[in-house]
């Protein structure tokens, strides 16, 4: 296992219920860690939480090119270059076509997708110079498998699997690896804002999904995990 004591690692979508878990996991096992999420007192309480100085955070919204790139530039003279990306910043948006308007797709699409696009899109440059590194994104079971209701979901989700494909292909003569995580339902307020009757009680708990997280985080550069898949027990659909 790779250790994570004084690993750089950018965790966006770290006031998420996963990212949240995750960061402080992270600090726990010694990584110096930067989090990024579009609300800023959400940043402050989870910074305060677990430990990350205030030159560590920085609000942006993923889908807003000038935002990220002043987020790399504050990892940058903060931090320095990230080893690892953890991209769990996203937005659910589950209706029927009927109720699906054309900004409930642009807006899956902005975040979901274009988010991953311009996030990976700022941090490789740091990381093909240290010809080595990680991004893990979380497209989820919906990237994988239909569902009714989630037409912008997964458009926003597959095309995130498309796109790091694509750019996995472009990366193989580096040393830096791209993870896909395929996570089902997890009990977190991404289910908030969703107008379905779902059981949180049998989805996955927000920690067991960080501390998959958590676990690619570790694995070893000599290989690398291209697809994790986890799934509620008892709603296995891949
Ligand atoms: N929960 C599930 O069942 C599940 C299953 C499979 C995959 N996933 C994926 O896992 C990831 C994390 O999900 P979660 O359960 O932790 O959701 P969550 O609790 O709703 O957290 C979402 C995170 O994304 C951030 N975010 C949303 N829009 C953003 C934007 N435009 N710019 C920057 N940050 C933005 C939020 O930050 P602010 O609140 O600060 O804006 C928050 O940190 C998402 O990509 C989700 O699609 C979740």
């Amino acid at each position: 296992m790779e250790k994570l004591n004084g690993k750089k690692i950018l965790v966006a979508g770290a006031t998420g219920g996963i990212g949240q878990a995750l960061v402080k996991l992270l600090k726990q096992s010694g990584a110096e860690v930067f989090v990024t999420g579009r609300n800023q007192e959400k940043l402050g309480q989870l910074a305060s939480a677990a430990g990350i100085p205030s030159s560590h955070q920085f609000a942006a919204d993923v889908s807003r090119s000038p935002e990220i790139t002043q987020l790399m530039e504050a990892v940058l003279s903060h931090m320095g270059a990230p080893e690892i990306l953890v991209n769990a910043a996203g937005i659910g948006i589950i209706k029927p076509l009927d109720g699906l308007s054309e900004e409930d797709f642009m807006n899956s699409i902005h975040t979901n997708l274009l988010g991953t696009f311009l996030l990976v899109k700022a941090i490789l440059p740091s990381m093909k110079e240290a010809k080595k590194g990680l991004i893990i994104n979380i497209p989820g079971v919906l990237g994988k498998v239909p569902m009714a209701g989630a037409a912008a979901y997964s458009a926003s989700k597959y095309g995130i699997v498309g796109m790091m494909q694509s750019i996995r292909e472009e990366l193989k003569r580096t040393e830096i690896r791209i993870t896909n995580l395929f996570l089902g339902g997890v009990d977190s307020p991404f289910w908030d804002t969703i107008d379905l009757k779902v059981q949180k009680e049998k989805m996955i708990r927000e920690e067991e999904a960080a501390r998959s997280i958590w676990f690619l985080c570790q694995q070893p550069a000599s290989g690398v995990v291209s697809e994790m898949v986890l799934q509620p027990f008892n709603h296995q659909a891949i």
